[in-house]
């Protein structure tokens, strides 16, 4: 199952742990009430897996490609990373699945306390759009994962504030019906 906790503040390397002591982990269902999902695949056989296949089919994820982050695939790989890293947020969702390496997605929690998901192979996520977010490579220093998307993707990222985006004061909504929930 996936590994997520909350993290710490220190402004140590970001590919570390950074978790708090004691561990604050956090499960599965509490990252649900955020929107955020997660399923376990068979990164072996994605191109033949037919539980990844219905996934597609039902959420209508006809775009996929697959991205190598690395320092000798990525072209400006440490811009590419500092960017990942600037906290922002998408007007679509962001899905995502680990096939090799692995690396840390932080999301916000209600309260706007990161929460670190450990994600490895087989991992796949959907952050909903709207939500404040970012990624890192873990000290492994590698991951290729798989991007889907509903229709042509974009990828642009808003930086946070962007409060005022419809994207956000849907996401927002969307939160407060799960709290009332
Ligand atoms: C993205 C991830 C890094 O926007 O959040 O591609
Ligand atoms: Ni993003």
């Amino acid at each position: 199952m996936v590994q997520a906790w909350y993290m710490d503040d220190s402004d140590e390397d970001q590919r570390r742990e950074h978790r708090l002591k004691p561990d604050q982990p956090v499960s599965v269902e509490e990252l649900q009430a955020l929107g955020v999902f997660y399923h376990k695949l068979d990164a072996d056989n994605y191109e033949t897996d037919p539980e990844l296949a219905k996934i597609r089919k039902d959420n209508n994820y006809t775009f996929m490609d697959i991205i190598t982050i690395h320092k000798d695939t990525l072209p400006n790989y440490e811009q590419k990373l500092k960017i990942f890293y600037e906290e922002h947020l998408h007007l679509d969702d962001e899905i995502r699945c680990i096939l090799e390496g692995s690396g840390y997605f932080d999301v916000r929690d209600k309260q706007d306390r990161w929460i670190r998901i450990a994600m490895e192979k087989g991992d796949l996520i959907t952050l909903p759009a709207g939500i404040y977010h970012r990624f890192t490579l873990d000290e492994n220093n590698y991951v290729k994962a798989m991007r889907l998307f509903v229709g042509d993707p974009v990828w642009t990222p808003f930086n946070r504030p962007a409060d005022d985006l419809e994207a956000r004061t849907k996401y927002l909504q969307l939160l407060e019906v799960e709290l009332k929930a």
